[in-house]
Protein backbone atom coordinates (compact mmCIF):
# COMPACT_ATOMS: atom_id res chain seq x y z
CA UNK A 1 0.00 0.00 0.00
CA UNK A 2 1.39 3.33 -0.78
CA UNK A 3 2.50 5.35 2.54
CA UNK A 4 0.14 7.76 1.45
CA UNK A 5 -3.97 7.16 1.57
CA UNK A 6 -4.45 9.43 -1.93
CA UNK A 7 -7.45 11.90 -1.84
CA UNK A 8 -10.02 9.91 -4.17
CA UNK A 9 -8.88 6.30 -1.83
CA UNK A 10 -9.49 8.42 1.20
CA UNK A 11 -13.15 9.63 -0.27
CA UNK A 12 -14.26 6.27 -1.37
CA UNK A 13 -13.55 4.78 2.32
CA UNK A 14 -14.78 7.59 4.02
CA UNK A 15 -18.04 7.41 2.24
CA UNK A 16 -18.08 3.76 2.49
CA UNK A 17 -17.71 3.64 6.17
CA UNK A 18 -19.88 6.88 6.61
CA UNK A 19 -22.74 5.33 4.62
CA UNK A 20 -22.40 1.88 6.11
CA UNK A 21 -22.02 2.80 9.90
CA UNK A 22 -22.60 6.77 9.97
CA UNK A 23 -18.99 7.20 11.56
CA UNK A 24 -17.06 10.07 10.28
CA UNK A 25 -13.70 11.23 9.26
CA UNK A 26 -12.51 14.05 8.60
CA UNK A 27 -9.13 15.18 7.59
CA UNK A 28 -7.71 15.64 10.53
CA UNK A 29 -8.47 11.99 11.44
CA UNK A 30 -7.40 10.96 8.45
CA UNK A 31 -4.16 9.17 9.26
CA UNK A 32 -6.15 6.95 11.64
CA UNK A 33 -8.14 5.44 9.04
CA UNK A 34 -4.67 5.32 6.78
CA UNK A 35 -3.39 2.75 9.88
CA UNK A 36 -6.64 0.89 10.01
CA UNK A 37 -6.83 0.15 6.22
CA UNK A 38 -2.82 -0.77 6.37
CA UNK A 39 -3.57 -3.10 9.35
CA UNK A 40 -6.51 -5.14 6.98
CA UNK A 41 -4.12 -5.04 4.13
CA UNK A 42 -1.86 -6.92 5.82
CA UNK A 43 -3.74 -9.39 6.65
CA UNK A 44 -5.77 -10.23 3.99
CA UNK A 45 -2.22 -10.31 1.79
CA UNK A 46 -3.28 -7.39 -0.18
CA UNK A 47 -1.41 -4.78 -1.87
CA UNK A 48 -3.67 -2.46 -3.28
CA UNK A 49 -6.64 -0.47 -2.11
CA UNK A 50 -8.62 -0.42 -5.04
CA UNK A 51 -8.50 -4.47 -4.28
CA UNK A 52 -9.64 -4.30 -1.30
CA UNK A 53 -12.18 -2.13 -1.73
CA UNK A 54 -13.71 -4.44 -4.60
CA UNK A 55 -13.59 -7.06 -1.60
CA UNK A 56 -15.45 -4.91 0.74
CA UNK A 57 -18.41 -5.25 -2.51
CA UNK A 58 -18.48 -8.44 -1.85
CA UNK A 59 -17.21 -9.83 1.22
CA UNK A 60 -20.03 -7.70 4.59
CA UNK A 61 -18.34 -10.35 7.18
CA UNK A 62 -14.72 -8.12 5.97
CA UNK A 63 -17.05 -4.68 5.81
CA UNK A 64 -18.04 -5.95 9.72
CA UNK A 65 -13.86 -6.15 10.28
CA UNK A 66 -13.09 -2.96 9.00
CA UNK A 67 -16.22 -1.28 10.68
CA UNK A 68 -14.57 -2.83 13.82
CA UNK A 69 -11.60 -1.79 13.09
CA UNK A 70 -12.47 2.02 13.04
CA UNK A 71 -14.46 2.42 16.22
CA UNK A 72 -12.71 3.69 19.05
CA UNK A 73 -14.07 1.48 22.12
CA UNK A 74 -12.91 3.27 25.46
CA UNK A 75 -15.18 2.62 28.22
CA UNK A 76 -15.13 2.33 32.17
CA UNK A 77 -17.15 1.29 34.68
CA UNK A 78 -19.20 4.02 36.38
CA UNK A 79 -18.20 6.52 33.88
CA UNK A 80 -19.94 9.54 34.64
CA UNK A 81 -20.94 8.89 37.47
CA UNK A 82 -23.35 11.76 37.81
CA UNK A 83 -25.85 9.87 35.20
CA UNK A 84 -25.89 7.02 37.07
CA UNK A 85 -26.75 9.15 40.57
CA UNK A 86 -29.59 10.52 37.89
CA UNK A 87 -30.69 6.76 37.10
CA UNK A 88 -30.76 5.94 40.85
CA UNK A 89 -32.55 8.76 41.98
CA UNK A 90 -34.78 10.49 39.25
CA UNK A 91 -35.30 7.84 36.57
CA UNK A 92 -36.06 5.39 38.50
CA UNK A 93 -38.61 6.43 40.63
CA UNK A 94 -39.68 8.37 38.11
CA UNK A 95 -41.05 5.40 35.90
CA UNK A 96 -42.32 4.04 39.37
CA UNK A 97 -44.15 6.50 39.68
CA UNK A 98 -45.72 6.63 36.01
CA UNK A 99 -46.13 2.96 35.13
CA UNK A 100 -47.73 2.59 38.46
CA UNK A 101 -48.29 -0.36 40.86
CA UNK A 102 -50.66 -2.39 38.17
CA UNK A 103 -47.71 -1.48 34.87
CA UNK A 104 -46.05 -4.23 33.68
CA UNK A 105 -42.83 -4.52 35.99
CA UNK A 106 -40.37 -4.88 33.52
CA UNK A 107 -37.47 -2.06 33.21
CA UNK A 108 -36.04 -2.11 29.80
CA UNK A 109 -32.69 -0.59 29.62
CA UNK A 110 -31.15 -0.26 26.13
CA UNK A 111 -27.66 0.37 26.26
CA UNK A 112 -26.48 1.42 22.68
CA UNK A 113 -22.91 1.52 21.72
CA UNK A 114 -22.21 -0.81 24.80
CA UNK A 115 -18.56 -1.19 23.71
CA UNK A 116 -16.50 -3.73 26.34
CA UNK A 117 -19.55 -4.42 28.67
CA UNK A 118 -18.42 -1.91 31.26
CA UNK A 119 -22.00 0.70 30.45
CA UNK A 120 -24.49 -1.95 30.48
CA UNK A 121 -22.57 -4.08 33.23
CA UNK A 122 -22.50 -0.80 35.78
CA UNK A 123 -26.53 -0.49 35.43
CA UNK A 124 -27.17 -4.54 35.92
CA UNK A 125 -24.93 -3.73 39.40
CA UNK A 126 -27.35 -0.69 40.13
CA UNK A 127 -30.63 -2.14 39.13
CA UNK A 128 -29.73 -4.99 41.54
CA UNK A 129 -29.12 -3.20 44.23
CA UNK A 130 -31.54 -0.35 43.44
CA UNK A 131 -34.48 -1.37 41.70
CA UNK A 132 -37.69 -1.37 44.14
CA UNK A 133 -39.49 -4.79 44.74
CA UNK A 134 -41.15 -6.68 42.20
CA UNK A 135 -39.30 -4.76 39.12
CA UNK A 136 -37.21 -6.99 36.93
CA UNK A 137 -34.42 -5.65 34.69
CA UNK A 138 -34.12 -6.85 30.98
CA UNK A 139 -31.12 -4.56 29.98
CA UNK A 140 -29.94 -5.10 26.37
CA UNK A 141 -26.35 -3.75 25.20
CA UNK A 142 -25.43 -3.65 21.43
CA UNK A 143 -22.70 -2.56 19.44
CA UNK A 144 -20.99 -2.88 15.95
CA UNK A 145 -17.62 -3.96 17.02
CA UNK A 146 -17.31 -7.93 17.26
CA UNK A 147 -14.23 -7.52 19.20
CA UNK A 148 -15.77 -5.43 22.47
CA UNK A 149 -18.91 -7.53 22.00
CA UNK A 150 -16.80 -10.82 22.82
CA UNK A 151 -14.52 -8.83 25.39
CA UNK A 152 -18.53 -8.15 27.24
CA UNK A 153 -19.94 -11.82 27.19
CA UNK A 154 -16.97 -12.74 28.64
CA UNK A 155 -17.40 -10.77 31.42
CA UNK A 156 -13.65 -11.03 32.59
CA UNK A 157 -11.85 -7.52 33.49
CA UNK A 158 -8.09 -7.32 34.54
CA UNK A 159 -7.52 -6.19 37.22
CA UNK A 160 -6.40 -2.86 35.75
CA UNK A 161 -9.74 -2.22 34.66
CA UNK A 162 -11.77 -2.42 37.51
CA UNK A 163 -11.54 1.24 39.09
CA UNK A 164 -14.49 3.55 39.63
CA UNK A 165 -16.45 -0.11 40.61
CA UNK A 166 -17.18 0.75 44.27
CA UNK A 167 -15.40 -2.23 46.89
CA UNK A 168 -19.12 -3.22 48.43
CA UNK A 169 -20.08 -3.89 44.49
CA UNK A 170 -16.74 -5.59 43.14
CA UNK A 171 -17.44 -7.87 46.50
CA UNK A 172 -21.18 -8.42 45.68
CA UNK A 173 -20.94 -9.08 42.18
CA UNK A 174 -17.40 -9.85 41.32
CA UNK A 175 -15.47 -13.39 41.37
CA UNK A 176 -11.64 -12.66 42.11
CA UNK A 177 -9.88 -15.01 39.34
CA UNK A 178 -6.15 -14.68 38.45
CA UNK A 179 -5.19 -11.57 36.63
CA UNK A 180 -8.43 -9.84 37.72
CA UNK A 181 -12.26 -9.92 37.94
CA UNK A 182 -14.95 -11.88 36.59
CA UNK A 183 -18.86 -10.75 36.95
CA UNK A 184 -21.21 -13.18 38.43
CA UNK A 185 -23.64 -15.06 36.84
CA UNK A 186 -26.44 -13.48 38.36
CA UNK A 187 -25.92 -10.12 37.18
CA UNK A 188 -24.62 -11.64 33.54
CA UNK A 189 -27.88 -13.00 33.14
CA UNK A 190 -29.35 -9.58 33.20
CA UNK A 191 -28.07 -8.43 30.30
CA UNK A 192 -28.20 -9.50 26.78
CA UNK A 193 -25.38 -8.29 24.49
CA UNK A 194 -26.06 -8.31 20.43
CA UNK A 195 -24.29 -7.13 16.88
CA UNK A 196 -26.24 -3.99 16.26
CA UNK A 197 -25.52 -0.95 13.97
CA UNK A 198 -27.05 2.27 14.38
CA UNK A 199 -27.71 2.85 10.84
CA UNK A 200 -30.32 0.41 11.11
CA UNK A 201 -33.81 -0.38 13.45
CA UNK A 202 -33.02 -2.53 16.19
CA UNK A 203 -36.73 -4.03 15.96
CA UNK A 204 -36.46 -3.02 19.82
CA UNK A 205 -39.61 -1.22 21.68
CA UNK A 206 -40.95 0.21 24.63
CA UNK A 207 -37.62 0.72 26.15
CA UNK A 208 -37.57 3.17 29.08
CA UNK A 209 -34.27 4.32 29.34
CA UNK A 210 -31.45 4.67 26.35
CA UNK A 211 -28.16 5.49 27.63
CA UNK A 212 -25.91 5.97 23.96
CA UNK A 213 -22.97 7.86 25.52
CA UNK A 214 -19.94 8.81 23.44
CA UNK A 215 -21.20 7.24 20.30
CA UNK A 216 -22.90 9.84 18.53
CA UNK A 217 -19.36 12.09 18.62
CA UNK A 218 -18.15 10.01 16.05
CA UNK A 219 -21.10 10.61 13.45
CA UNK A 220 -21.62 13.80 11.73
CA UNK A 221 -24.48 15.49 12.36
CA UNK A 222 -26.92 13.71 9.90
CA UNK A 223 -26.19 10.56 10.88
CA UNK A 224 -26.96 11.59 14.99
CA UNK A 225 -30.06 12.65 14.00
CA UNK A 226 -31.14 9.58 12.47
CA UNK A 227 -29.83 7.75 15.11
CA UNK A 228 -31.71 9.92 17.78
CA UNK A 229 -35.10 9.35 15.37
CA UNK A 230 -34.93 5.59 15.99
CA UNK A 231 -34.10 6.13 19.06
CA UNK A 232 -37.67 7.88 19.87
CA UNK A 233 -39.10 5.33 18.06
CA UNK A 234 -37.46 2.11 20.76
CA UNK A 235 -38.66 3.83 23.35
CA UNK A 236 -41.57 3.97 25.43
CA UNK A 237 -43.63 6.46 26.05
CA UNK A 238 -42.33 8.89 29.23
CA UNK A 239 -39.19 7.43 28.66
CA UNK A 240 -35.68 8.91 29.00
CA UNK A 241 -32.44 9.21 27.11
CA UNK A 242 -28.76 9.62 27.95
CA UNK A 243 -26.23 10.93 25.40
CA UNK A 244 -22.95 11.86 26.96
CA UNK A 245 -21.67 15.04 28.75
CA UNK A 246 -20.02 16.07 26.05
CA UNK A 247 -22.82 15.60 23.29
CA UNK A 248 -25.80 17.51 22.83
CA UNK A 249 -29.11 17.40 20.93
CA UNK A 250 -29.07 21.14 20.69
CA UNK A 251 -30.06 22.80 17.21
CA UNK A 252 -31.45 19.48 16.32
CA UNK A 253 -34.47 20.14 16.31
CA UNK A 254 -35.85 16.56 17.71
CA UNK A 255 -39.05 15.89 19.87
CA UNK A 256 -36.61 14.96 23.19
CA UNK A 257 -37.26 17.38 25.72
CA UNK A 258 -34.38 18.26 27.91
CA UNK A 259 -34.35 17.66 32.06
CA UNK A 260 -31.87 19.06 34.51
CA UNK A 261 -31.80 17.63 37.63
CA UNK A 262 -29.28 18.06 40.23
CA UNK A 263 -27.16 15.19 39.46
CA UNK A 264 -26.87 15.22 35.54
CA UNK A 265 -29.31 16.55 32.39
CA UNK A 266 -30.84 14.15 30.02
CA UNK A 267 -33.68 13.62 27.71
CA UNK A 268 -37.27 12.53 28.15
CA UNK A 269 -39.80 11.33 25.25
CA UNK A 270 -42.62 13.33 27.01
CA UNK A 271 -45.62 11.61 25.35
C1 LIG B 1 -16.20 5.22 22.99
S1 LIG B 1 -17.21 3.79 23.01
C2 LIG B 1 -18.42 4.25 24.22
C3 LIG B 1 -18.75 3.10 25.16
C4 LIG B 1 -19.73 3.47 26.28
N1 LIG B 1 -21.01 3.84 25.75
C5 LIG B 1 -19.16 4.57 27.15
O1 LIG B 1 -19.62 5.72 27.08
O2 LIG B 1 -18.23 4.30 27.91
C6 LIG B 1 -18.12 3.98 21.48
C7 LIG B 1 -18.75 2.67 20.99
O3 LIG B 1 -19.69 2.96 19.95
C8 LIG B 1 -19.65 1.91 19.01
N2 LIG B 1 -20.21 2.34 17.73
C9 LIG B 1 -19.69 3.23 16.85
N3 LIG B 1 -20.46 3.30 15.76
C10 LIG B 1 -21.50 2.45 15.94
C11 LIG B 1 -22.63 2.08 15.16
N4 LIG B 1 -22.86 2.59 13.95
N5 LIG B 1 -23.47 1.16 15.67
C12 LIG B 1 -23.26 0.62 16.88
N6 LIG B 1 -22.21 0.92 17.67
C13 LIG B 1 -21.33 1.83 17.20
C14 LIG B 1 -18.16 1.58 18.95
O4 LIG B 1 -17.93 0.28 18.44
C15 LIG B 1 -17.72 1.74 20.40
O5 LIG B 1 -17.70 0.51 21.09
Amino acid sequence: MADILADADFELYRKLIYDESGIHFSATNRSILESRLRERLRDKKLDSLRGYYELLLKDKEELKVLLDSVTTNLTRFFRNQAHFDALERYVIPELAKIRGPSADRKLRFWSAGCSTGEEPYTVAMLFAETLPAGWTPEIVASDISLKSLMVAKEGFYADSRIQGIPDDYLARHFEKVPGGYQIKDQVKRTVRFDYHNLKNDSGLRNVDVVMCRNVLIYFDEAAQKATIERFWDAMAPQSFLFIGHSESLFGMNTRFEFVKTEWACFYRKNT
